[in-house]
């Protein structure tokens, strides 16, 4: 078994001259609230769920995007609510949220 049964990484990367990048989404307001949500729910530490920062995960196109492991489901999001519905069917119960997923194609 694994230390964290799941792990979501938020790409915070922030780039000078407008090429496109995640924190222009408001993607460190997203990672805190991902981070809080989870922690008052009672579902962060060992043996359950850790949300982490990340820098460029190189699919930019699609940002804000957000990654969750064990699985490699890679999700964009738009607002609060978006997160919640990752944290309370996928990050809790394993259920992906398949309307936010990121489509395979999408790159830098
Ligand atoms: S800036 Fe977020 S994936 Fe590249």
């Amino acid at each position: 078994m694994s230390y964290y049964q799941r792990h979501i990484f938020f790409c915070l990367n922030q780039r000078d001259g407008g090429e496109a990048a995640c924190e222009q989404h408001g993607a460190t307001a997203a990672f805190d609230h991902c981070k809080r949500r989870v922690k008052a729910l009672g579902l962060a530490g060992p043996g359950q769920v850790r949300v982490n920062k990340a820098g460029c995960l190189d699919r930019c196109a699609g940002g804000p995007v957000a990654v969750v492991y064990p699985e490699g489901t890679w999700y964009t999001y738009v607002d609060n609510s978006d997160l919640d519905e990752i944290i309370d069917s996928h990050l809790k119960d394993g259920q992906v949220v398949e309307r936010l997923v990121l489509p395979p194609d999408v790159g830098r």
